[in-house]
């Protein structure tokens, strides 16, 4: 062969390359909405910044009639590239080709990035779109899977792991999205589940969609297990793009400065009555989070999946933090199972990501109920406290109203390790309640009373007693009781100081929190 020749070749494998599983694939893969590896990447990433490796792979088997179906790539798209400038390490599935299931080859060019990616401290981008399994490859594509599951593990804590599911994801191949740190999914074009609605039909008689079952709604809202529901894929890639401007590299990083014009000083007078004056009125805490971040901008992260707890990503004075707050505007603010565990997962994601925390206090108590103790919030209650309790990152606490039993210790106070904590003149710091407190303490006078203002005068004196930030802060468990306007200038000092804090716990193999 010639020089010429051979560019030509070059050019020709290229071509194939490129072309996945041929145009009539892709046609069908943009009747069914959605769109290609490859243009997918091009929407993620910095214009001209893939790199792409392992483009002539192909599968190592024979059986099936597979040895005469070989497409170059074989199914994924792997590589690097950079978001907002940073570098990422990327996988594309790509349905085209063999429904984008995955094979021993398929499984080591992901590893492969991974692997790279764990190396140079760089986030791990995955974009799922497959059958599962490649069935002609049985139990090699098992191990496959495995091999990635491993490298998830490895890499949790130590870069940033993000899953886009933009079409099928079933079976055990769920199980690499969920050790990832964020899962994205798009609306009506993408789903996961461990059994699909015909095995359900079979086992538990239940007749449900693919949608109903694993679709975007259902993974945002249900069951928690996605972070972002998109309308579009569009809208889906240009929120993992905005997701990693709150993101270190790595775990030895700190997360990256955006400059902001937003005053560290800017006091906001709406805050001096956002909160009630009425104990049980509901008010919502997203207003409060939203007047004290940088340019009033909040990223919030499981909005729809358990709403009485809200957290997400902001900036003060151009820092990253991760905001958790009561939601008293769902179900009073209490912590419930799902608002336990979503917290919990989000608290101990920044702690992994030197993301320090800002902490908006307003909880009656845990949500009472069989349902409740049934489902084990015990446990799941505890996952919260734990992950507050091993955090060494800034840990900044306001609360704006009720801190209410062991809700209080749970919500990063200063026995936990808090390192600002300060509260509203309206903050109520107690056992319990008023009513709840006076039924108990004067249980019997009030069988036996026969004035009608008792109970009434003994909650005032109570509430005056103890619902209020003083009783805490005369012991220094509050730092400061601030006027609500002055929230964004004392967080924004109280994390300036904070720059510099170092913390850590015994060393231990890892811990065991109550899974
Ligand atoms: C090999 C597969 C495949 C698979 C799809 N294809 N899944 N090839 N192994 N797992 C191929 C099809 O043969 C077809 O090839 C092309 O991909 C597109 O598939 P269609 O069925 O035409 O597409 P669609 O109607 O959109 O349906 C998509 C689908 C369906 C719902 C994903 O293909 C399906 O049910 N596939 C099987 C899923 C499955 O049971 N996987 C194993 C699960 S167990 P042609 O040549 O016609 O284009 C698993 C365990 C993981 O994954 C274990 C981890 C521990």
């Amino acid at each position: 062969m010639s020089p010429d020749e051979r560019l030509e070749e070059l050019r020709r494998r290229n071509r194939a390359a490129e072309l996945g599983g041929g145009e009539e694939r892709i046609r069908r893969q943009h009747k069914a909405g959605k769109k290609t590896a490859r243009e997918r990447l091009e929407l993620l990433l910095d214009p001209g910044s893939f790199l792409e490796l392992d483009r002539f792979v192909v599968h190592q088997t024979h059986d099936f009639g597979m040895a005469e179906q070989r497409i170059p790539g074989d199914g994924v798209v792997t590589g690097s590239g950079r978001i907002h400038g940073r570098p990422v390490f990327v996988f594309a599935q790509d349905f085209t080709v063999f429904g984008g299931s995955l094979s021993e080859t398929y499984a080591r060019k992901i590893c492969k990035i991974m692997d790279l990616a764990m190396k140079t401290g760089v986030p791990v981008i995955g974009l799922n779109d497959s059958g599962g399994a490649r069935i002609q490859e049985g139990v090699a594509s098992l191990g496959g899977y495995a091999d990635i599951f491993l490298r998830n593990t490895l890499a949790s804590g130590v870069v940033p792991q993000i899953s886009a599911i933009m079409g099928p994801c079933a079976g055990g191949a769920v199980y690499s999205p969920a050790i990832t740190d964020f899962v994205f999914m798009v609306k009506n074009t993408s789903y996961m589940f461990v059994t699909g609605p015909d095995v359900i039909k079979a086992v538990t008689h239940e007749s449900v969609s693919a949608e109903d079952l694993g679709g975007a709604t259902t993974h945002g809202t249900t069951s928690g297990v996605a972070h972002f529901a998109s309308d579009s894929e569009e809208e889906c890639l240009a929120l993992i793009r905005e997701l990693l401007t709150f993101l270190p590299q790595n775990n030895t990083e700190d997360p990256p400065l955006r400059p902001t014009q937003d005053p560290a000083e800017r006091r906001d007078e709406s805050l001096q009555s956002i909160v009630p004056g009425q104990p049980n009125k509901p008010y919502d805490m997203k207003e409060i989070v939203r007047a004290v971040l940088d340019d009033r901008y909040f990223f919030e992260v499981q909005a729809t999946f358990a709403p009485n707890i809200v957290v997400g990503f902001g900036r003060l004075g151009g820092r990253p933090v991760g905001i958790v707050a009561n939601q008293p505007a769902h179900l009073a603010g209490c912590l419930d199972i799902a608002a336990s565990v979503k917290a919990a997962r989000f608290v101990r994601f920044c702690d992994c990501f030197n993301v320090p925390l800002v902490t908006f206090v307003d909880v009656p108590g845990f949500l009472p109920g069989t349902a409740q103790e049934f489902g084990g919030i015990i446990k799941h209650g505890a996952k919260l406290l734990y992950a507050y309790c091993e955090a060494t990152v800034p840990k900044l606490t306001v609360i704006t109203r009720k801190a209410y039993g062991g809700a209080y210790d749970v919500m990063a106070s200063k026995h936990i390790r808090g390192d600002a904590n300060f509260a509203f003149p309206t903050a109520e710091i107690a056992v319990m309640g008023p009513e709840g407190a006076v039924n108990i303490l004067y249980k019997r006078e009030l069988q036996t009373t026969a004035d009608p203002g008792f109970s009434e005068a003994r909650i005032r004196e109570y509430r005056e007693k103890f619902a209020n930030p003083y009783v805490a802060a005369e012991r220094g468990y509050v730092d400061e009781v601030i006027e609500p306007r002055d929230t964004r200038a004392r967080l924004c000092a109280a994390l300036a100081i904070l720059k510099t804090k170092r913390d850590a716990n015994p060393p231990r193999k890892h811990g065991n929190i109550p899974l």
